[in-house]
């Protein structure tokens, strides 16, 4: 990467942020995947299955990689790093400790990529694009709150992105970032898990998504983190789901990349989480 510049900044190429999982491993618990999986991951397969993801997602996008780092496991989980939007980051606070540690070197590449920073108060939580995916026009922000972003992030938000936040509220502690159970494509289509959600925000999202526009995965798609995809144009990346839902996204033009990824799902995470958007969204 020449440095001073992603030149990803502004682009609405499809461009990435992954970091290899060098260290990799389910090393705390802090959701209720890693519970009985401490020292589980086998450090092999997670590398073999991040290369698979990687050569997948390089097929359709520009991928730049984050230096991985020791102690902060979890770090391979880009999507967390921060929110990007024209050009400027809104760098993630940390809801546990653990993960906190991985905000300098977030902070320290964005810096070094040029990208701006912003910097929310050290008391509210609020986990990137883990909890906020934009409509794909770029103009409305859905952000979850509940388990690890706060609700009062979301004001905050909106004041530094000048853009619309819509709040959905999580429920179900398997699906505690809003990228597990919501996936807004390119095409105007949805994918999530309304189970994951409470009453008043699946309203919300009804009202703006129409019927054949929303695809509700079967709890057993949602928990292989179906929604938990990664798109560019009409490539949807993801880990391995059902056939009928492989079918459906087919159906709707979608190019379906299925990459097995067991090994990041022990720690609560799957495709989209490995990946952090460095492209702007809508025009
Ligand atoms: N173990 C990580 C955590 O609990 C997984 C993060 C998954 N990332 C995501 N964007 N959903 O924070």
């Amino acid at each position: 990467m020449p440095s001073g510049t992603t030149g990803a900044s502004r682009d609405t190429q499809p461009a990435f942020l992954m970091c290899p999982p060098r260290f990799f491993n389910v090393q705390y618990v802090i959701n209720p995947w890693m519970e009985g999986n401490v020292h589980r991951a086998s450090p092999g397969e997670a590398a073999r299955q991040w290369n698979a993801l990687h050569a997948a997602v390089c097929r359709v996008a520009r991928v730049l990689l984050l230096a991985p780092e020791p102690g902060v496991p979890d770090m391979v989980f880009t999507a967390n790093a921060g929110l990007l939007h024209r050009g400027r980051a809104v760098l993630s606070r940390f809801c546990h400790e653990e993960r906190g540690r991985e905000e300098p070197f977030y902070q320290a590449w964005f810096q070094a990529a040029g990208i701006a920073v912003d910097t929310l108060p050290p008391e509210i939580p609020f986990e990137g694009e883990g909890d906020a995916l934009f409509t794909p026009d770029g103009k409305r922000l859905w952000a979850g709150h509940g388990w690890r972003t706060h609700l009062r992030s979301h004001a905050l938000l909106a004041g530094l992105l000048g853009c619309e936040v819509v709040s959905l509220r999580l429920v179900d502690p398997r699906f505690y970032h809003l990228d597990t159970c919501f996936c807004p494509l390119a095409n105007g289509d949805l994918l999530y898990f309304p189970a994951a959600f409470d009453a008043e925000s699946r309203a919300r999202i009804e009202a703006w998504y129409p019927k054949d526009r929303r695809i509700a995965v079967a709890e057993p798609d949602a928990l292989a983190f179906a929604c938990n995809a990664v798109h560019a144009g009409r490539t949807v990346i993801l880990n391995e789901i059902s056939p009928a839902l492989a079918d459906e996204l087919q159906a709707r033009g979608f190019e379906v990349v299925q990459v097995r990824l067991g090994e990041f799902l022990k720690a609560g995470g799957a495709a989209k989480c490995l990946c952090l958007r460095l492209h702007e969204t809508g025009a």
